[in-house]
């Protein structure tokens, strides 16, 4: 039993990073945060937005947008801590490891697969969209056959029914192709994402720009809020505000619940300080710049979409761009679907360049077989077996399953991480309180309390069967450790003073 809450010692992991098997240490401060905008702006701002606001929110998304993001601030604020203290690939499952023990450390590392490798195949899937969108403006169709995944979820009745296709093409095309980009490695793969980034950024600043002479205030003030500011439903009761016919909570909360997808990344950053030059000052130092700037961006993008367009009027499928075919600027929609193309991918990239990298924190723990998740390629110095796991993991995904009900499934299980961070930078800051922490969050211990409060309160503002979701995933995870990991945990053979034997 002392063994499931073990914890690895700050000093030895200090010590491992000394180790042979490292990665490189070539990330500045610039291509850090650059890394985390690239994670954070794409499907979330780009799709989500339309459905929270006409489903969910009405104009008061621009809300829901301030209390998403504060609930990040004060997540990120913990990670920036924990991050400069334990620079090492891993993020929340290091943290986890150091401070709560080996069973949680496993459990918030199996939930990141769901942050990192299942966002990932929504991601490709959004890219696919849009692609298409984009070929469509020059003539150009797919067959239908390879347009979309085969299967598909109704929201409104909850079955599953056929698409009449075979596979998502483009979105097992785009995974094949960021996976080899991310074997050669990191430093190709920076310099593709901040030309992805530039990209985007310059979209984006356009929508803000030339969408702010087309508000129309009258859409703001004859009906801020139609659904409410609330939304927060407790195990299928609603115990905050209203539900919509399928019982799922709407409300200002509740569309914050949902765009919570769109600010998923920056913590992304954390799992790359074991290559960042300097890590103990950028990773805090980029987390937190990445964030602000994408906060205050979505806000300013969401005022404006919801003063171009009334809020039911806005497009559910390509709500940014729409916007603008509805204030009668098509040629726009181009631009828009080009960024928003770039947008998706740099996502991607960082997402599944951030997968392998807890695999490989997981397998030098021996609770993932090292030889397989901890190889790191002789020449370009990357993690590219699990990369290549990775990339057909979300090939398959992407490429066959319903998404839309692995979008929820993401955020709650990130939601669930970022709760599990601000629980252990209270903890470390009560059983280590001396250790060197080169940033602290401040006002401790308030900001980990409201990082919790928030997330958990964002959690229970997701449809119910997102916790029978989440809970069933860790089941499964839970099946594996009891198989696998606690019989081939190094720190157990370390602790027992025997060795375990690498398979
Ligand atoms: N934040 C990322 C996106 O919106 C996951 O695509």
């Amino acid at each position: 039993m002392s063994q499931l809450f073990a914890k690895k010692p700050l000093s030895q992991l200090l010590e491992e990073m000394k180790g042979e098997n490292r990665l490189r240490r070539i990330l500045g401060p610039v291509t850090l945060t650059s890394l985390g905008v690239g994670a954070i702006i794409g499907t979330g701002i780009f799709v989500l937005t339309g459905v929270a606001a006409a489903d969910k929110a009405g104009p008061a998304i621009v809300l829901s947008f301030v209390v998403s993001g504060m609930a990040c601030v004060f997540a990120a604020l913990c990670y920036a801590e924990f991050a400069s203290m334990v620079p090492v690939a891993g993020s929340a499952y290091t943290y986890a490891y150091a401070t709560l023990g080996e069973l949680f450390a496993w459990i918030i590392g199996w939930d990141l697969i769901l942050e990192y490798a299942v966002a990932s195949a929504t991601v490709a899937h959004g890219w696919s969209q849009y692609f298409q969108d984009f070929l469509s403006i020059f003539g150009v169709h797919l067959p239908k056959p390879f347009t979309l995944a085969p299967i598909d979820f109704n929201v409104n009745t909850g079955a599953i029914f056929s698409t009449g296709t075979m596979v998502d093409l483009p979105a097992i095309m785009i995974a094949g192709i960021i996976t080899a980009i991310l074997v050669k490695g990191i430093r190709e793969s920076a310099g593709f994402n901040a030309t992805m980034v530039i990209l985007k950024l310059i979209i984006v600043l356009f929508v803000i720009v030339v969408g702010a002479f087309f508000i129309n205030t009258a859409n703001w003030t004859n009906n801020f809020a139609p659904f409410g500011y609330t939304g927060v439903s407790f195990f299928g009761k609603t115990i905050w505000g209203f539900s919509n016919h399928s019982g799922a909570p709407v409300g200002m909360l509740a569309a914050a619940a949902t765009i919570f997808f769109a600010y998923i990344g920056f913590d992304s950053i954390s799992t790359h300080a074991e290559e960042a030059k300097n890590p103990r000052k950028d990773v805090p130092i980029a987390i937190i710049t990445s964030l602000l700037l994408c906060t205050v961006l979505y806000i300013l993008v969401a005022g404006v979409i919801t003063g171009m367009v009334p809020y039911n009027k806005i497009d559910i499928n390509a709500p940014v761009s729409n916007a603008f075919a509805q204030v009668n600027m098509p040629w726009a929609q181009f631009i828009i679907s080009l960024g928003a193309v770039a947008g998706i991918t740099s996502v991607l990239l960082v997402m599944m360049l951030s997968q392998p990298r807890i695999f490989l924190a997981m397998a030098r723990d021996g609770l993932v077989p090292e030889s397989f998740f901890g190889a790191v390629h002789d020449k370009f110095r990357t993690p590219w077996k699990s990369t290549i796991l990775t990339g057909i993991f979300v090939a398959a995904l992407g490429g066959l399953l319903p998404l839309r009900i692995l979008a929820e499934l993401v955020n709650i299980g990130t939601l669930f991480a970022f709760v599990i961070v601000c629980c252990a930078v209270l903890i470390m800051r009560k059983t280590n309180p001396d250790a060197e922490r080169p940033f602290r969050a401040p006002w401790v211990p308030l900001v980990p309390i409201l990082g919790i409060l928030t997330c958990l309160m964002l959690m229970f503002s997701l449809p119910t069967e997102n916790w029978w979701r989440l809970i069933g995933w860790l089941a499964i995870g839970m099946f594996i450790y009891v198989g696998y990991s606690r019989n081939h945990s190094k720190l157990r053979a370390k602790n027992n003073g025997n060795n375990v034997k690498d398979c």
